[in-house]
């Protein structure tokens, strides 16, 4: 066999990588019902029209060639004005990047920051990619505590211990895959606090930054000047765009810390040429356009979110905090001796009920193990279901 490297054979994707044990299920004629991964698009969330129309558009109008690495002028601006609406701050189209989906924007920003040995404090639990990526680059990456005792807030004084001289980067979800949790203002300020103490900018995913529904986001670049806040966000959850793979980068940087990394981003840009052409001119028109599918889509998630939130709970051996943004709930397994672990949990549920969760260890050992992640983007009548299965699955093996 032809040797390949530590660094790509060490790489783990749990939401995906589980998917591969319910499909060998499928090739022996079962249906799976797919709980595990968060696209609106595969549970009926269409694109809206005005977004379609202009894809298809570009395409007649021949918009087929490459485009600026950086992004089209038109689409930087609009994200500029998009994010400057939300946040109060003052971001021109140069400090923007279009990238292909946030995924890329995470690798972008690791190539330029992270070196061997160097450290990422990243929530715990957090998002896999991010912990993938950290790695790949030779860095650490650390889990500081979400806490679940107080609806998974993010704990300060862990991130306090866990800073160090090493530490380049620290990392903001909210709201939070796969908890749904949202960090509130004090405790971005007292982030940024600690980032200012330390020289090291903030990079904040903000993807489900307009999918909250109990309580208002406050994105970091609104509450300082002078910690550098690398902002990511994209066109996969609100505007369901997620097979088109548009996200992008700003950096909010009035005293220009990271001009020098953002330039070398752009740089590293341009070798993968561009970013889906035709996909930048519809999410123009998805940044400029209407957006009042939102409110629905909002409200829509949050009584989905409430539902499960209270079948979870009426189980046993389950125990779940409620979400306030984006969709998905990570309710805990108190596992006993029936399981060895929360992977073993998901494997069996999915063997004998034919639904599938991705395990809660794959979103960071120490914080996300003895819990699964659930989606829940699709119907009522199927997270019902699921959720009668899952209740049949737990008092079969408590009886
Ligand atoms: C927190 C978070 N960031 C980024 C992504 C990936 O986004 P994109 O489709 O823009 O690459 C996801 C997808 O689930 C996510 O949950």
């Amino acid at each position: 066999m032809i040797k390949i490297t530590k660094r790509i054979s060490e790489i783990q994707y749990a939401i995906r990588d589980i998917v591969s044990a319910a499909k060998e299920y499928e090739k022996e004629g079962h249906r799976i019902t797919y709980l595990s991964i968060g696209d609106p698009g595969k549970y009926g969330y269409d694109i809206p029209n005005h977004i379609k129309k202009a894809m298809i558009r570009a395409i007649k109008e021949n918009i087929n060639f490459y485009v600026d690495s950086e992004g089209i002028g038109n689409l930087r601006s609009a994200i500029a004005d998009y994010e400057n609406e939300k946040s109060g701050i003052n971001l021109v189209e140069e400090d923007t990047l279009v990238t292909s989906g946030v995924s890329e924007g995470i690798l972008f920003t690791f190539a330029g920051m992270l070196e061997n040995n160097d450290e990422i404090l990243l929530p715990g639990p957090s998002y896999p990619p991010y912990s993938s990526y950290a790695k790949f680059f030779g860095a650490t990456p650390v889990e500081y505590k979400l806490d679940e005792e107080k609806a998974w807030q993010p704990d300060i004084d862990d991130i306090r211990k866990k800073i160090n001289e090493k530490t380049r980067l620290i990392l903001i979800i909210s709201p939070n895959n796969p908890t749904g949790s949202i960090y509130n203002e004090k405790q971005i300020k007292e982030i940024i606090n600690i980032a200012g103490e330390y020289e090291i900018p903030i990079m904040s995913d903000e993807i489900y930054d307009v999918l909250s529904y109990e309580e208002k986001v406050v994105n970091p670049a609104s509450l300082t000047n002078d910690v550098p806040i690398i902002g990511l966000n994209g066109f996969s959850k609100a505007f369901f765009m997620t097979g088109w793979r548009l996200g992008y980068l700003y950096y909010h940087d009035p005293l220009e810390k990271i001009k020098d990394l953002s330039q070398n981003i752009a740089r590293m840009a341009r070798i993968r040429l561009c970013v889906n052409g035709p996909a930048q001119l519809a999410a123009t028109a998805a940044l400029k356009g209407d957006k009042n599918y939102l409110y629905d889509f909002r409200k829509g998630i949050e009584k989905k979110a409430d539902f499960l939130y209270k079948r979870l709970n009426d189980i046993p051996l389950i125990s779940a905090v409620k979400p306030k943004g984006a969709f998905y709930i990570f309710p805990k397994i108190d596992l006993n001796d029936y399981w060895k672990d929360d992977k073993e949990f998901t494997l069996d549920f999915l063997k004998e009920e034919k639904v599938l969760f991705v395990y809660g260890s794959g979103f960071g050992e120490k914080f996300g193990k003895n819990h699964v992640r659930i989606v829940f983007l699709a119907d009522y009548k199927t997270l019902d279901d699921a959720m009668n299965k899952l209740e049949h699955f737990i008092y079969k093996k408590i009886k």
